[in-house]
């Protein structure tokens, strides 16, 4: 089947009542037939729900519907997309061992390497996401993972996969690749050699701004392992989560695709504005690694970023004067978003800090959501027209 049809038609069996729509199951617990069976499910010998910190229906749906779209064997899901990034760390790492990340990765991501992982003796080196040199001279002997994410948030890096595969394979590392910007729709890493898939299902798979959640995919040899550190820890998706996304994955294509139409029009508006310099999208030619993105992606995605002349105060005034657009720290949304980075999420990093992670004073950010795309031009050219 395609992937717009498995989207839509892989469900939980029907149950008893023959609705067409899958049900919520908002239940900690399930009972047994009896004492055999309840013994027996314990044991592993059979397999069934015991508990919803382990399995539950509703997560169970989407797990399997995340791992048809991003074709890999199993999938796990999590309350978050940051338990989904720690569970596929900590299931395969220990004290002493030593991470390689592309320095482009998202915040927390950061935050996890810097403030937590020395607590636990793993150590992490960042390198450069396009300058592959950079990657063979971070290799040790200790070194079992690469993490990295393409196109990146927020600087739209892209990723070579093909190139991080043959990287991973020499130095024997697991590939983990966070593919949240372009979804499966857009890009299937496991199709260029990549172990692990995480998604912050927050972003795209809901789609409209409602709830948290996290998937890991990969082969069932890992993903078991994966379930194994979750169930034990239980950063579990909540059933009702977990039933939104799931019925939102089912739009995911045609929601990607008009993401991606609004996203392209906006990149071409933007380049031939005068007021603003950099615009970057992945699709655009002048993208430095525009025909890797187009090699490894369908279509370009929904985030573009562009420079405001006049730095961090221009930024911030841009952001003051839209009248329609959103300013929220979300994205992946029907309604779009603008953020500006130096004077939000990444103000704490000092200049050379931020200049560093591709940040600069007047980066705008923007998630470019499903509304007419006459009205998202109008909005950002009236707020560049009144700062100018
Ligand atoms: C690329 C990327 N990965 C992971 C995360 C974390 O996801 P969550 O907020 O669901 O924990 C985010 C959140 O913005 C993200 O953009």
């Amino acid at each position: 089947m395609h992937f717009e049809t498995l989207a839509i038609r892989l469900k939980t069996s029907v149950t008893s009542q023959r609705e067409h729509s899958t049900p919520l199951f908002p239940t900690s617990s399930f009972v047994f037939e009896d004492a055999e069976q309840m013994r027996a499910m314990f044991a592993d010998e059979q397999t069934g729900n015991i508990y919803s910190r382990f399995t539950n229906p509703n997560c169970k749906e989407l797990e399997e519907k995340i791992a048809a779209l991003e074709n890999t064997e199993d999938a796990v899901s999590t309350s978050t997309g940051m338990a989904a990034i720690f569970a596929s760390f900590m299931t395969f790492l220990k004290a002493g061992d030593h991470i390689i990340s592309s320095s482009a990765v998202f915040g927390a991501t950061h935050t996890l390497y810097s403030q937590f992982f020395p607590n636990w003796n793993i150590d992490v080196t960042l390198v450069d996401p396009v300058d592959q040199d950079t990657w063979q001279k971070a290799v040790r002997p200790t070194t079992k993972m690469f993490f990295l994410e393409t196109p990146s948030n927020p600087g739209l890096d892209i990723v070579d996969l093909t190139a991080a595969k043959s990287f991973c394979e020499k130095n024997n590392l697991l590939m983990n690749v966070d593919n949240c910007f372009a979804t499966p729709y857009l890009q299937q890493p496991v199709n260029f050699g990549a172990d692990l898939i995480t998604h912050s299902a927050t972003k795209y798979i809901d789609g409209q701004g409602r709830v948290m959640g996290g998937l890991v995919a990969g082969k069932n040899e890992l993903i078991t392992q994966v379930k194994k550190l979750c169930r034990t820890t239980g950063p579990a998706l909540s059933p009702f989560n977990a039933w939104i996304l799931s019925k939102s994955l089912e739009t995911l294509a045609v929601r990607m695709d008009r993401h991606c139409d609004n996203a392209e029009k906006l990149a071409q508006f933007l380049s031939h504005h005068s007021h603003v310099s950099n615009v970057t999208y992945p699709f655009l030619a002048s993208h430095p690694s525009n025909a890797i993105a187009k090699k490894q992606m369908k279509r370009g995605g929904g985030l573009v970023t562009f420079e405001i002349k006049g730095g961090l105060e221009q930024g911030r005034r841009f952001l003051d004067s839209l009248q329609m657009l959103s300013l929220t720290a979300n994205l992946g949304d029907t309604r779009s978003i603008a953020t500006h980075p130096a004077s939000t999420t990444h103000a704490k990093l000092t200049p050379e800090g931020r200049s560093q992670t591709g940040i600069t004073d007047g980066l705008i950010r923007i998630s470019v959501g499903l509304e007419h795309i006459d009205d998202i031009i109008s909005d950002i050219h009236h707020a560049l027209t009144v700062i100018a």
